[in-house]
């Protein structure tokens, strides 16, 4: 076991909602393929019924989303759109990118079935919307109130852009939206329009404005450090975060763009993030800890004040990978599980839905799905900057990060 699998959970692992099976016994079964929901270009099969608590693939039949790793996903990330109203240069190309027809993206109602099977069969705990950007989607109000009509305790964040977001705050809280995350880069103006190739900063400064007023908090800010571009703006970003109570998260750039032009060497590792941090604020790590969340946490103060300022989060991809504790689960906006950011295989949920599958057939087809789950970074071997790593086809903002 390598250093990044050495927290992995190990032993026997409880199933949310039923099975209980051993992690050890699931990691022999080595790398097997889910069956049941069709893998994207493969013709169509059905999900064979087997006896036994346990699928001929190793993938339990019932309770939660176990892995062959022993992971459990209880995270639920749902892309509501492919589409987005930015052109972020490192996630999508500045033109030509193929937007998904009407008729494949997922309904509102499919949304909210798709969600009701994740929380009562599944054990799914929280939802994050995603997107593209989930505000292009002008029925975004409808989707979460009818999913917080299923689930009136479920924990629902979204990451968004921001863009129009003052106009639509307190109708998404009022509709049961519980807090947002919020992509934000830079604090120039110029430096904002280079990135994101559209001067739109004031709309995201003003989105950010009514969602605090809305009550959408915690308020995260997301930040992708780009070399040259934005990387002289650590502390200019912590300070006005934490001046206006907003969690300011840095994110290593990772090979998930559009124009397919990432490089190792352009990205800024965590250990030069947190010394940049430190030119200014004392860090100490978040006493809350970190479980499965992709961002290790910390605690910032003004050097030499002893009050809490704020927090930061970095999300270190890259350089200090944190998949051996994953538990996300991702659906695209045209109904495909994806068992990891980076995976290079999807399963249709969608066509299973629309042909009429009962609840427990999706649940299996999303069961058997992150049963094959891979190891790390889309694969069997951790490291997104090795040699033999292969970008997945879908960009980032088709993924919804
Ligand atoms: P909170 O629960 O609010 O802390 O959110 P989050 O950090 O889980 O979600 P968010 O959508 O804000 O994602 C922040 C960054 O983390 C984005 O760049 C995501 O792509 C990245 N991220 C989220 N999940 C994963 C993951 O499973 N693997 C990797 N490598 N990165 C992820
Ligand atoms: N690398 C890291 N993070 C990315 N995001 C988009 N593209 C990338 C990338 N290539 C982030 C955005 C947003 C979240 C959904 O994913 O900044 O906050
Ligand atoms: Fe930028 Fe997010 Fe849109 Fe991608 S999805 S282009 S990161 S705003």
């Amino acid at each position: 076991m390598d250093a990044e699998h050495a927290n992995a959970p190990r032993g026997p692992v409880a199933v949310p909602l039923g099975a209980t099976v051993t992690s050890a016994a699931a990691s022999q079964l080595g790398a097997v393929r889910a069956t049941g929901g069709r893998v994207t270009g493969e013709p169509r099969r059905e999900t064979p019924r087997d006896p036994g608590g346990v699928r001929a693939t190793g993938a339990p039949r019932e309770g939660g989303l176990l892995d062959r790793f022993g992971r459990v996903a209880t995270d639920l990330r749902v892309s509501v759109i492919d589409k987005c109203n930015l052109r972020c240069t490192y996630c999508m190309p500045a033109d030509g990118m193929p937007w998904l027809p009407q008729s494949q993206l997922m309904s509102a109602d499919e949304i909210r079935r798709i969600v009701r099977v994740a929380v009562r069969s599944l054990g799914a705990e929280e939802l994050r919307l995603t997107g593209g950007e989930p505000l292009v989607r002008k029925d975004l109000e409808h989707i979460i109130a009818g999913i917080r009509a299923d689930n009136p305790d479920l924990p629902i964040s979204m990451t968004t852009n921001a863009v129009g977001l003052d106009l639509r705050a307190q109708a998404l809280k009022d509709a049961g939206l519980t807090r947002l995350n919020v992509s934000l880069d830079t604090l120039h103006p110029e430096t904002f329009a280079e990135l994101t190739r559209r001067p739109h900063l004031d709309k995201v400064l003003a989105g950010l404005r009514a969602a605090r007023a809305a009550g959408l908090g915690p308020i995260k800010i997301n930040a992708v450090l780009l070399r040259g571009i934005n990387d002289t703006e650590v502390v200019p970003l912590v300070d006005w975060a934490v001046s206006n109570g907003f969690e300011m998260r840095f994110i290593e750039d990772m090979p998930l763009d559009g124009d397919r032009s990432w490089s190792a060497t352009n990205v800024i590792p965590a250990r030069d993030i947190r010394a940049a941090i430190e030119e200014a604020f004392t860090l100490s790590p978040d006493p809350r800890g970190r479980g499965a969340a992709p961002a290790e946490r910390w605690e910032v103060r003004r050097t030499g004040e002893t009050a809490l300022a704020g927090h930061v989060g970095i999300i270190s991809s890259v350089t200090e990978p944190f998949c051996a504790a994953c538990s996300r689960t991702r659906v695209t906006a045209d109904g495909r599980i994806r068992s990891c950011l980076f995976s290079h295989e999807e399963t249709d949920l969608l066509t299973a839905l629309r042909d009429g599958a009962d609840d427990e057939g999706l649940a299996q087809i999303w069961r058997d799905a992150m049963w094959a789950k891979p190891r790390a970074h889309g694969s069997d071997r951790v490291g997104l900057a090795r040699a033999d790593f292969v970008q997945p086809e879908r960009t980032m903002s088709a993924i919804g990060g």
